[in-house]
């Protein structure tokens, strides 16, 4: 997979940055399909390497009903001409919704499977019975996170924006593989992750790509300021989102939208100090818009009001 080399940088405008004298760089990592750009691209990276080397009949992975990484899979799977599964998250879903409709016009076969059922994919009795029913797949782990994500995350290069030094970078965080890239990928800028889920396990989780016989940089996690459950938004962050429209910034209020929300916050009430220069990874996830437009959580045109209060839903993601 090649990263084209357009647009991996861009210097966000905003009167808050002025007023607190504060430089926000958003890292892309556009890759040449927008399906598999952002964090994504950097996840399946090795994995993809490691189901071409072993010649692996496909991909077989795990997702919600809006899941960005079922997407990806598929993608990257369809592109190098491997078959690609999908077990998804609850027996009722919607197979035309756009994000897995997108899944399958990739030629990824869906398996609906009951919420029980989707709560033991860790567990090796479900992926011996996976691995019986779809000999020669590579498993890929729910969100693609794992040693080989953290690895291809690590080697994006967040630390030095082209104004310089970067003092900080920050990403948003769902099952934790990203950021724990980003904080391998530092010898020194410390790193803050945004949490979009409510996990408490996540620092936990993160430590344990983090091998304690190195000193890592400093680093930290912040639960999502605004709206802090999973899925949740309201008009003012999805306002927030737009609003960078003019600048071709788009971002999507699950993750990156969140995040960088959480982040002007931060700024605001000075806990960022004044003079620093930040280094955003915009992760991606656009394709999850047509999702929420699906189910009317925005609108598709301007004319039509968006919900107050987007309903919670567990099924969005990852
Ligand atoms: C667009 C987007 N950004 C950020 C994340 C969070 O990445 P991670 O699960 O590695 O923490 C995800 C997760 O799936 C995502 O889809």
């Amino acid at each position: 997979m090649k990263l084209t080399s357009y647009l991996q940088w861009q210097k966000l405008q905003h009167p808050v940055l002025n007023d607190h004298q504060t430089e926000l760089w958003l890292r892309y990592a556009p890759g040449n399909n927008p399906d598999i750009s952002g964090n994504k691209i950097l996840k399946l990276k090795y994995q993809l390497e490691l189901a071409l080397q072993q010649k692996s009949q496909g991909l077989l992975t795990f997702g919600g009903a809006f899941s960005n990484h079922l997407v990806a899979a598929a993608a990257v799977a369809a592109e190098n001409k491997l078959q690609s599964v999908g077990i998804v998250r609850g027996e009722e879903v919607d197979l035309n919704n756009p994000t897995l409709a997108l899944c399958r016009s990739y030629g990824m076969q869906l398996i609906r499977v009951s919420r029980a059922f989707y709560r033991t994919r860790h567990q090796q009795e479900t992926l011996q019975q996976l691995s019986e029913q779809f000999p020669g797949y590579l498993h890929i782990p729910e969100g693609g996170t794992c040693e080989a994500a953290v690895q291809g995350v690590s080697e994006l290069g967040m630390c030095t924006t082209p104004a310089g030094p970067a003092s900080l970078l920050i990403c948003a965080v769902g099952s934790g593989g990203t950021v724990a890239g980003l904080i391998r990928g530092s010898k020194t800028t410390p790193v803050v992750g945004i949490a979009v889920v409510q996990d408490q396990s996540l620092p936990e989780k993160i430590r344990a790509f983090l091998p304690a016989d190195r000193n890592w940089p400093e680093w930290q996690l912040i639960q999502a300021l605004h709206q802090p459950r999973y899925g949740r938004f309201d008009p003012q962050l999805w306002q927030f989102c737009q609003s960078f429209a003019e600048q071709d910034v788009q971002l999507e209020p699950v993750y990156t939208g969140k995040a960088l929300y959480s982040v002007f916050e931060l700024i605001k009430a000075g806990i960022i100090p004044k003079g620093s220069r930040l280094s955003f990874f915009h992760t991606g996830g656009l394709q999850g818009l047509k999702g929420l437009a699906y189910r009317g959580l925005i609108p598709t045109t301007e004319s039509r009001p968006i919900k107050s209060a987007i309903s919670p839903t567990t099924d969005s993601g990852l």
